[in-house]
């Protein structure tokens, strides 16, 4: 059984890193979306919410199941089996910034590698920023996240009435 694990702080998880789940699905046995901390940032939303938006998302999905950890990724990668790490990339900036990622990672554990899935074009302009600026402004992010991570938003009361 080969496990690929998908990691990133997912304030939210949006469509795009769905599309990724997916495509990631049809190359290994099993998906392990693994919420994390990115020390660099501060969150609209803390790690349990993250990981109920992420489990909203994937719901239904089979062979794919979300963990959260304030935990590094290389230790979680040992303690899950993981066999490959999995990170989509829009662009070249994101390139850039996930490679040093996987430079430290692939250091501090040498199984760790990192292969990257280029995000399909309908997907290279959404991210979560956007969807956080939506939010913030009272705005519905319809279409960049799934319709359940839009009710749980609006039954928080961060998206006002429907
Ligand atoms: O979505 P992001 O913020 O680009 O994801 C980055 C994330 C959360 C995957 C990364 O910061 C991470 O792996 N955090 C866990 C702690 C860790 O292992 N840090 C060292 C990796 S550079």
């Amino acid at each position: 059984m080969s496990l690929a694990l998908i990691p990133g702080s997912f304030d939210p998880m949006t469509v795009g890193h769905l599309d990724i789940v997916k495509r990631t699905l049809s190359l290994y046995d099993e998906v392990v979306v693994a919420v994390l901390v990115n020390a660099e940032k501060t969150y609209d939303h803390n790690l349990e919410e993250r990981a109920e938006m992420a489990r909203l998302t994937v719901a239904g999905l089979d062979r794919v199941r979300v963990v959260a950890s304030e935990g590094l990724l290389v230790e979680l990668f040992d303690e899950l089996g993981a066999d490959v790490i999995v990170k989509g990339v829009r662009n070249e900036k994101d390139r850039a910034y996930e490679e040093k990622m996987a430079a430290w990672n692939l250091e501090h554990n040498p199984k760790a590698h990192t292969i990257f899935l280029q995000a399909a074009d309908d997907y290279e302009l959404i991210n979560s920023t956007h969807v956080r600026e939506l939010v913030r402004a009272g705005k519905s992010p319809d279409s960049l996240v799934v319709p359940a991570v839009v009710d749980y938003l609006r039954n928080r009361g961060e998206l006002g009435e429907a």
